[in-house]
């Protein structure tokens, strides 16, 4: 038995034999020693499960360039650091070194915060920075002024899934059945988590995620950030856009390219990507709490034209005053 499968087992086994989806993403994405990420993804991009944008052109990494460079000049940074979180195979964060040219990437400290060894093994090979494991630790060593940014990271966090009912909510868990790990709606055995989906109008029937681990984590490094702006790119959008004509929701896996929906998500935990769609009014809503100044939501065709899926994907700055 691998040691994910072994992981699920106990968390099953101190839970009465169900777990919530989050407990079982988070061991399948980020088990220390055997998750999807910080062990067994190979690469990113067309020899890996999936692949992202930076991997195809670097129109994305000069986008972000110069949303660094016009966010230093506001701040009159003549020198400063720069920290990419989730950097996959490297490829971005070499398009955005690239992008200042051989003068101007000397006044870039590039940062980056990666839990996965295969994946910054790859990273070291295309650019030089500082690695860290977590975001606080970087922000530390920016002394607290920083601007960050970071593509299809949010995604890889757990979520919690849950599913509208004529009275209420119930939450997605999972438990052994007929040998194999099936979905079941239970009703919720912890509060529900803070997200602006609650106060909305649903079907009966719609599932919806909600990354809770996120608010967690900007909670997190809330006390470290001291000043700068975060640019945050990913899937998803506004939930009303998130969710139309789509009852079952956003989640799904992926695996040598391969989209997977339904049990197949559950079927290799470790060996394969999972993954749902961000919702940015949430993100929002979290930055408020904190003090943060959010900027418009955008798709991200507004920031990089020429990224590939610029119309799919949405991009939303914050800043630290
Ligand atoms: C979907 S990949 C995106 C890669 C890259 N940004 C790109 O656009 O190609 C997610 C990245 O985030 C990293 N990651 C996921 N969760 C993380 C966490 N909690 N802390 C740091 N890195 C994380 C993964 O190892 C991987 O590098």
């Amino acid at each position: 038995m691998s040691t994910v499968r072994q992981a699920l087992q106990f968390a099953l086994d101190e839970n009465g034999g169900t777990i919530p989806f989050d407990t079982f993403m988070g061991i399948a994405l980020h088990h220390p020693q055997d998750g999807y990420y910080t062990q067994n993804v190979r690469t990113i991009g067309g020899r890996g499960d999936f692949t992202t944008a930076p991997q195809l052109t670097p129109a994305l990494g000069e986008a972000i360039g110069q949303w660094l460079q016009g966010e230093a000049e506001q701040r009159g940074w003549k020198r400063f650091n720069v920290i990419e979180c989730g950097p996959g195979s490297g490829a971005l964060a070499a398009a955005v070194t690239k992008s200042f040219g051989w003068l101007g990437r000397r006044k870039l400290d590039l940062h980056l915060v990666e839990t996965s060894e295969p994946l910054r093994v790859e990273q070291q090979k295309r650019v030089r920075g500082t690695w860290h494991p977590t975001v606080e630790e970087a922000l530390v060593a920016c002394e607290g002024r920083a601007l960050i940014y970071h593509n299809e990271f949010l995604d890889a966090f757990p979520c919690r899934l849950f599913r509208k009912e004529s009275e209420g909510w119930t939450e997605l868990q999972l438990k052994v059945i007929e040998g194999k790990l099936q979905e079941v709606f239970l009703p919720p055995t912890r509060p529900l988590p803070v997200s602006t989906v609650f106060a909305r109008e649903w079907a009966t029937g719609q599932r919806i995620e909600v990354f809770k681990s996120v608010r967690d984590w900007m909670r997190g490094m809330a006390g470290s950030w001291k000043q700068g702006a975060m640019l945050t790119i990913d899937y998803g959008g506004k939930a009303e856009e998130i969710y139309h004509r789509r009852p079952g929701g956003t989640l799904r896996a992926y695996r040598s390219q391969e989209r997977l929906h339904g049990e197949s998500v559950y079927g290799l935990p470790g060996r394969q990507d999972i993954t749902a769609d961000v919702n940015f009014e949430d993100l929002a809503m979290w930055a408020g709490e904190l003090g943060w100044e959010t900027g418009t939501l955008k798709s991200l065709a507004e920031l990089a034209p020429d990224a590939r899926g610029a119309d799919i994907f949405r991009c939303i700055s914050f800043a630290k005053l």
